[in-house]
């Protein structure tokens, strides 16, 4: 009786043992993951029927080293070493990704997930399961493909927007310039009214070259003349300027800070960011009564605090000196904070979007920082933030001091016996530089590039007093017809002119720095300043 029940009883066990193998061996083999376990050293122990309907190989050679179906994909590192680590420290990895090569050449990406099995503190065994996954990652490359895309058309737009505004702006102001230009024509140069044609005219220029300066200025290419100043002189010298610029509703309460350390930066550009804050700021408060409070100070950022600037690059930690303009007007929600420095952004009718665009490209090409606080209804208050400079950087730059400043200029008859070689190879500036000149008293020598510069001074370098050359020409540029004029005549006097800034200029005369420089568009009495210091040098 014993006897029949153990066989009874084994034979149960037996069963129960077949039967649960059998269960396993049906989701194994049935499942659509890829059962694996290969040795330290890389031999396949096991591997599931779904690698051949994957993968393709014959039953005979599934059993190959695995990792002959590896692609070279560099990808594929993070995998191998996964499994290296496993081995090494017996313990299991993070889930990982491989792609292998079907037995047709075909492209597969598995996902792997793998465990050490470890036998006396030794790993014996690697056991894992792979998933086929190259759909996924087909879904996941078409949707990465889509947003490069949809990045690229909204780039593509913003290009188009931005296109669209300066098109309609310099339109607008070169309708005006030509129309006031025709009306001046037809009303003869002595009318009295065609001199207002021509001021008219001459507005809208200006106009332009502001819209120029302030694109420059956002692309960190605008013209830069570093000097060393204290913020807190340059905004009381601008209080008059500031006043007359807001509306008449608003007023303005100035809380300078007189004992802030100098900053190195271009005042010219300082200036266009608190003009552009404080029109803001005004607009903002419309024609409603307001308050607009402008404070500078100094101000110790570490990191944190930096982290807070809204630009990206954010500056080292150190002190910096700060200018804060906050207004009681409309404030911002979060999605106009998010655009503010977007060029071509505006939410007003008239707006062309490029002030908070200047003021980015500025502060950024200062290695500064912006914070901005502003709520709907509440107002705004932007801090842009200046690293100072140690008191003795400033001392030196103070004792160097800057260029003579020139004496007004007034013409001299004895400039009738002077000769100008005027130098630009665009014709159109050519002839207005030596209408200038000659407006000077001058006589004008003309030549429209470096090579016949160099023909014509030959001829005429002994009545040649002054010559005004262009950087950038074909043929032979400024810089080298400067080194040949040098060389006929080594005291020739010589002001360069191009549309760069002058800090960029001076590089192409590294040992022999030409008498003055001069940045185009120029008006008439800065060349006239120009030239006036040039002839009293020498
Ligand atoms: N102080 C402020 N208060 C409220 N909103 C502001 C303030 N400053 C800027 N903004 C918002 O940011 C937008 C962009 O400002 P930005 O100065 O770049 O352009 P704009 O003033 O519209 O035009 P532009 O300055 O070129 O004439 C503004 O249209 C406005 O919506
Ligand atoms: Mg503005």
């Amino acid at each position: 009786m014993s006897i029949f029940n153990d066989v009874a009883d084994r034979k149960r066990a037996e069963d129960a043992l077949r039967e649960s193998e059998e269960k396993l061996r049906n989701i194994v083999e049935n499942s659509t993951n890829v059962f694996y376990s290969h040795t330290p050293d890389q031999r396949l122990v096991y591997l599931s029927p779904q690698f051949e309907k994957i993968f393709g190989y014959d039953p005979k050679d599934r059993m190959l080293l695995w990792t002959e179906t590896l692609t070279d994909n560099p990808a594929n590192q993070k995998g191998i070493h996964a499994t290296e680590e496993a081995i090494r420290t017996g313990k299991p990895q993070p889930t990982y990704e491989l792609e292998l090569k079907a037995k047709d050449g075909r492209k597969i990406w598995v996902e792997v997930n793998e465990s050490p099995v470890v036998r006396d503190g030794k790993t014996v065994m690697i056991v894992g399961a792979l998933q086929d996954i190259t759909q996924r990652k087909k879904a996941e490359k078409e949707r990465m493909e889509m947003e490069r895309r949809f990045q690229q058309s909204q780039k593509l737009e913003s290009l188009g927007i931005m296109a669209g505004g300066i098109a309609h702006d310099f339109n607008n102001l070169l309708t005006a310039i030509l129309g006031n230009l025709d009306l001046a024509i037809l009303g003869g140069v002595q009318n009295p009214r065609s001199q207002s044609f021509l001021e008219q005219a001459r507005k809208a220029t200006l106009r332009a070259s502001d819209l120029t300066s302030q694109m420059l200025a956002y692309s960190g290419k605008g013209k830069f003349h570093v000097k060393t100043f204290n913020l807190s002189g340059l905004v009381d010298e601008m209080a008059g300027l500031l006043k007359a610029s807001i509306s008449k509703t608003v007023s303005l309460s100035l809380n300078t800070d007189q004992s802030i350390p100098s900053i190195k930066a271009d005042p010219a550009q300082i200036q266009q960011i608190i003009m552009n804050l404080i029109v803001n700021a005004s607009e903002a408060i419309g024609g409603n009564p307001g308050i607009i409070s402008i404070a500078t100070g100094v101000q110790n950022c570490d990191e944190r605090c930096l982290e807070q600037s809204r630009l990206r690059e954010k500056p080292r930690p150190g002190l910096y000196v700060f200018l804060e303009v906050k207004d009681t007007g409309c404030g911002m929600d979060e999605k106009t904070m998010e655009r503010l420095f977007d060029p071509f952004f505006t939410t007003k009718f008239t707006g062309r979007g490029l002030g908070m665009a200047a003021v980015l490209g500025i502060v950024e090409a200062h290695q500064g920082a912006i914070m901005l606080q502003s709520e709907p209804g509440r107002g705004t208050a932007i801090r842009v933030l200046f690293p100072a400079l140690a008191s003795e950087e400033a001392a030196d730059a103070a004792g160097k001091g800057g260029m003579p400043s020139a004496g007004a200029f007034t013409p001299r008859p004895e400039y009738a016996a002077d000769t100008v070689l005027v130098v630009d190879d665009e014709e159109m500036v050519l002839d207005l530089c030596t209408a200038m000149v000659e407006q000077l008293g001058f006589h004008v020598l003309r030549a429209s590039d470096g090579r016949e510069a160099v023909d014509v001074f030959r001829r005429h370098a002994a009545e040649i007093t002054l010559v005004i050359l262009d950087l950038t020409m074909p043929r032979m540029d400024g810089a080298q017809a400067f080194h040949e004029l040098k060389r006929i005549r080594s005291d020739v006097k010589v002001i360069v002119s191009s549309g760069f800034s002058e800090q960029e200029v001076s590089h192409h005369f590294p040992e022999d720095e030409p008498a003055a420089f001069i940045e185009k568009p120029f008006e008439f009495k800065n060349l006239q300043k120009k030239i006036g210091m040039v002839m009293e040098k020498g």
